[in-house]
């Protein structure tokens, strides 16, 4: 996409403001920041699934002096880590509900000692039978989440489902899988606690929500928050796993450094870290599908099922998602769903880039090829046919307002990577290796759901330096994705002086405004857009300053050039010369912006209707795949994505995001294995648990549509998780394509994809 040539900045590949840092290895991570005098943490994890915690038996052998040990009964607070529902305890009490689960932290001042102290402790369990999976736990074999493990339930219905079944040509019926997915960020979790004199606390670390980890070391702590400093250090990735799980490393590593006296330091290896953090939740999703004989669509029943683990932490709103998107881009007159997240003996799962949508369009989109291959449709024809236009209704109620170009999107795609030749070309392949080519159409509310957005009200600074440079205070972060490049840019287009003049510092807590956390595709859209807020309220102070005095009214005053001129177009001075003389009298020099009820999104939790995000990202996703019919392996060759996020602010960076979300997605998809064994992940490290590399990426092609949204900022939508959500099923259906399998579950590994083979017919392994 070229420059837009209304922006100055908006638009532009401006260079990555931490590229340079990142290159040259001076960004200091977690794990190169010195802590002279630090100790270690460490856990003691439960070995079962489930049972009751006994006690906890110190051995006497050992000189217990020489580290410190808490239990759940030595914490100063609550005993829970503040998450949506302050279900999960910060270390066990008696109750076990999933392997790995913390019974008691330990500090030493080193390695040695503190795996030798880790060795003595020793946990009295009476082993219960565990629960683990969604059927046994929806069939209440044993409750782990009482009363009847359902952590939650939503039901969306519009129209009438059972009329639409009963008067349409033909019901399809689908049932589909996922598996789960680990983020594989390539800086493990990790963060030091620093005890203050005044008896307060700083931590500082890698992580993507610095006011979750404050609220929750507030309330686990028992400490005012002027009393808890949260600082984030550069952060190697994290794909949502560092939403939730820094919460309780920080909760960790501050309750023994408050308890010792001395820093605490504490970084996972990727084994504990694997083993340990959250996941993408597996779902199973079934469909059955009311359609008249020429594909329209009548009617949808959906039941969603997520697991949960054995607590909450992010399952609801996960669960939200996956229910609000769960029939895709498409049109349904009728249409009801049924979503739940049930509770298993297993770690919690939580947020992973995309965040239930995945799934939800994973299984949409395998039903609209099953519908397809049942009419004798094109899987795009069908999809052409019954795609959302402006004016038709989601489900929950809300009515698509501007123009989304969800078709051409479809066609775009089509025609960019050749599917209609290719498709009818590989169907008649017969050779040992064959080619297939499958298409998949994704949709994702960009914000937080609902009221969420309103609710967490956020806040965005901007401050003018005395050298003329501006500083962009919010709590968001840069973890890999770019906020660091793109809300300068946004700023440096509301201010009009050029973005290498702006910063945005690593976020402190007691610098920054809380402008929430960084998940959601919200950080470009709602924290851009108090950005630019902030940034014109800025200029209006410096307008005001500017005419103090005069008769002159700012109303009419301009903005232009880096100059402020009068209601007459006088040049007034230089933004420069005026922010200089503002603060050479003046103590500082700020605009601040907060998120204003016109930005809200109209909706009713109770009924779970109306406005679920204020805007859509679509995304149409190509995948082309060669599959040895012998061995069954996989091999993506070429990913098309056409892709509206209304504006690429940073064309480069965001075609980035594609390729990396598409090729998660497609990892997701074929690659990424990881089973759970009586309640434990059978794989702590990466020659077991496969992630796509370099080599296993396919050629890229990425088309953005530019169609400017009213509710951002110069027009830029969410973007960093929509490309996670096509990719696994147009992998899917190129595998289809390919081999006539019809893969209803993923990962299709060599060995799913073999007994699909063998055994015919679409049959899960
Ligand atoms: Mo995200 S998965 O909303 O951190």
């Amino acid at each position: 996409m070229k420059h837009n040539e209304h922006f100055s900045t908006i638009g532009a590949n401006v260079p990555r403001q931490d590229g340079w840092e990142k290159v040259t290895g001076k960004a200091r991570y977690i794990g190169d920041i010195r802590t002279p005098g630090a100790w270690i943490g460490g856990t003691l994890r439960s070995p079962v699934a489930r049972g009751r915690l006994r006690g906890i038996r110190k051995d006497d052998a050992f000189d217990w002096s020489k580290v410190v040990c808490l239990t759940a009964k030595d914490l100063p607070g609550p005993n829970s880590v503040a998450m949506v529902r302050d279900d999960l305890p910060i270390l066990a009490a008696d109750e076990i509900r999933f392997a790995t689960q913390p019974l008691a932290i330990v500090a030493a001042p080193d390695p040695g000692t503190l795996a030798e102290a880790l060795q003595r402790l020793h946990a009295d369990i009476e082993e219960l039978p565990p629960v683990l999976t969604m059927e046994d736990s929806f069939s209440l074999k044993g409750i782990v989440y009482p009363p009847d493990n359902i952590i939650m339930e939503y039901r969306i219905e519009s129209g009438d489902a059972d009329k639409g079944l009963s008067t349409s040509d033909d019901i399809i019926e689908g049932a589909y899988r996922t598996g789960y997915q680990e983020h594989i960020y390539l800086e493990t979790q990790g963060v030091v606690a620093n005890p203050l004199r005044d008896g307060g606390i700083e931590v500082f670390g890698s992580m993507q929500c610095p006011y979750y980890v404050h609220n929750a070391l507030c309330k686990g702590l028992a400490l005012p928050p002027e009393k808890v400093i949260v600082r984030q250090t550069v952060t190697g990735g994290a794909f949502g796993g560092k939403e939730d799980y820094p919460s309780v490393l920080a909760l960790h590593a501050a309750l023994l450094a408050l308890k010792s006296g001395h820093p605490v330091r504490w970084i996972h290896d990727r084994t504990e870290d694997i083993l340990c953090s959250t996941k993408r939740h597996p779902s199973l999703i079934r469909h059955r599908t009311g359609v008249m004989r020429d594909g329209t669509l009548v009617a949808a029943d959906i039941d969603i099922l997520l697991d949960g683990g054995a607590y909450t932490t992010m399952s609801i709103v996960v669960l939200q998602r996956a229910a609000l998107h769960a029939t895709g881009g498409y049109r349904f007159p009728n249409a009801r769903i049924r979503a739940r997240a049930v509770a298993t003996n297993t770690p919690p799962n939580g947020a992973f880039r995309g965040f239930g949508v995945p799934q939800s369009i994973f299984a949409i989109e395998r039903q609209m090829d099953a519908i397809a291959m049942k009419l004798g449709m094109d899987p795009l024809d069908i999809r052409l046919s019954n795609a959302m236009n402006e004016g038709d209704i989601f489900p929950f109620g809300q009515r698509l307002r501007q123009g989304f170009p969800v078709r051409d999107i479809l066609k775009r795609a089509a025609t960019l990577s050749g599917y209609r030749e290719k498709r009818h070309k590989y169907q008649n392949d017969c050779g040992v290796k064959r080619k297939g080519i499958g298409l998949a159409l994704g949709v994702h509310g960009s914000g937080f759901t609902g009221s969420g957005e309103q609710k967490i009200a956020g806040t965005a600074n901007v401050r003018w330096n005395r050298d003329s440079t501006v500083d962009v205070l919010v709590s968001s972060v840069e973890m890999g994705q770019g906020a660091s490049t793109v809300l300068p840019m946004i700023a440096s287009e509301a201010l009009g002086i050029p973005v290498s003049r702006i910063r945005h510092p690593l976020p402190d807590t007691s610098e920054v405004p809380n402008s929430g956390p960084t998940v959601a595709s919200r950080t470009t859209m709602y924290v851009g857009r108090m950005v630019a807020d902030a940034c014109r309220d800025l200029l209006e102070k410096l307008k005001a300053y500017a005419i103090a005095g005069t008769d002159l009214t700012v109303f009419k005053m301009s903005v232009r050039d880096g100059c402020i001129s009068d209601d007459s177009n006088n040049v007034l001075g230089t933004i420069d010369e005026i922010a200089q003389r503002f603060l050479n009298e003046k103590e500082e020099l700020f605009g601040v912006s907060s998120f204003h009820t016109e930005y809200a999104a109209q909706w009713d939790d109770a009924s779970f209707r109306g406005e679920a995000y204020k805007a859509y990202g679509w995304i149409a996703t190509v995948s082309e795949v060669e599959v040895d019919q012998r061995t069954c392996e996989i091999v993506p060759l070429e990913t098309t994505c056409v892709v509206d996020a209304g504006v690429a602010v940073h064309p480069v960076l965001a075609e980035g995001q594609v390729e990396g979300g598409a090729l998660q997605a497609l990892g997701w998809s074929y690659l990424e294995d990881l089973p759970c064994e009586q309640g434990k992940y059978a794989s702590g490290h990466l020659n077991s648990y496969l992630i796509p590399t370099s080599q296993d990426a396919p050629k890229f092609t990425v088309d953005f549509i530019h169609n400017p949204s009213p509710d951002g900022p110069y027009g830029a939508k969410g973007l960093g998780e929509l490309p996670m959500d096509a990719g696994a099923p147009s992998l899917a259906s190129a595998v289809e394509c390919a081999t006539g399998a019809h893969p209803t579950a993923i990962p299709i590994t060599g060995e799913v994809l073999y007994t699909l083979l063998n055994e015919g017919a679409g049959k899960r392994r």
